[in-house]
């Protein structure tokens, strides 16, 4: 007589329970967290430089062309890691529309993240004032004198300054959403530090 041995499926541990969701790349993580210190510096800067009549305006605004043009720089380069490297996929239950939202949204941020300096230079430009860079270095004009393209582009600069600070808003709410109430591994995919708890549910 044969005894059947019972099977018994081990409880799930954190280690079995998620698989993993794959993280974004060192450079990506350090190029989002650098750059999102910088554009929040730039944003309170701006805002700072158009509320004084004082001397203090002059400090701001040579911290804002040259760190402005630093974000330039960075976020051609962050593209091209992106278009290189791509991105970890998002968890397979959440839903669709929050998926193109979340797509949408990273698409619009290198959209501002290119177009926000580039408008700032080109608003210069127009205005015929010097781009001047740490170090005295200044930078070439990419458009050529006129009052009425100064007012177009002062005015996109501004009204682009507070749609990009209303995205981080609700960007920074979806992230929280998704490390404290979802819980899915999104966060963790772009944490700085790996927290161990990232990942999806495991079929
Ligand atoms: C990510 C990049 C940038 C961000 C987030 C940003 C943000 C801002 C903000 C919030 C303001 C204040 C708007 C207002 O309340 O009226 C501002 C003003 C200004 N920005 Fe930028 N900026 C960026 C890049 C640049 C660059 C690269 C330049 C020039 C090379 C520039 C030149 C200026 C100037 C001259 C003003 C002041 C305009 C005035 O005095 O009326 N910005 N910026
Ligand atoms: C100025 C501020 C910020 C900007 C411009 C920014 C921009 C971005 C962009 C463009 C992406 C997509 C990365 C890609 O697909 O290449 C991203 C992803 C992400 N960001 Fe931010 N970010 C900012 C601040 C923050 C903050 C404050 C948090 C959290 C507290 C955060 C958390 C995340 C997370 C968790 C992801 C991954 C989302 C995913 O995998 O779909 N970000 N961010």
């Amino acid at each position: 007589m044969s005894a059947t041995v019972p099977t018994v499926t081990p409880a799930p541990t954190a280690a079995t329970a998620f698989a993993p969701l794959g993280r974004f790349t060192a450079t990506q993580r350090l190029l989002h967290w650098t750059m999102a210190a910088c554009i929040l510096a730039m944003l309170f800067i701006g805002v700072g430089m158009v509320s004084t009549i004082t001397t203090k305006y002059v400090t701001l605004v040579s911290i804002h062309r040259p760190l402005g043009i630093a974000i330039l720089v960075l976020a051609i380069l962050r593209l091209a890691v992106r278009l290189r490297f791509g991105a970890p996929p998002l968890p397979p239950d959440m839903p669709e529309p929050m998926k193109l939202a979340a797509k949408l949204s990273h698409w619009v941020f290198y959209g501002l993240m290119i177009a926000m300096p580039v408008i700032g230079w080109a608003m210069l430009s127009a205005a015929n004032y010097p781009v001047v860079m740490w170090g005295g270095f200044t930078l070439p004009p990419i458009l050529p004198p006129s009052e009425a393209t100064h007012a177009i582009l002062w005015n996109a600069h501004f009204t682009l300054a507070f749609a990009f600070f209303a995205l981080i808003l609700v960007h920074l709410a979806a992230a929280l959403f998704h490390a404290l109430v979802r819980r899915d591994g999104v966060f963790e995919a772009m944490a700085p530090v790996p927290s161990g708890r990232g990942g999806v549910p495991a079929e």
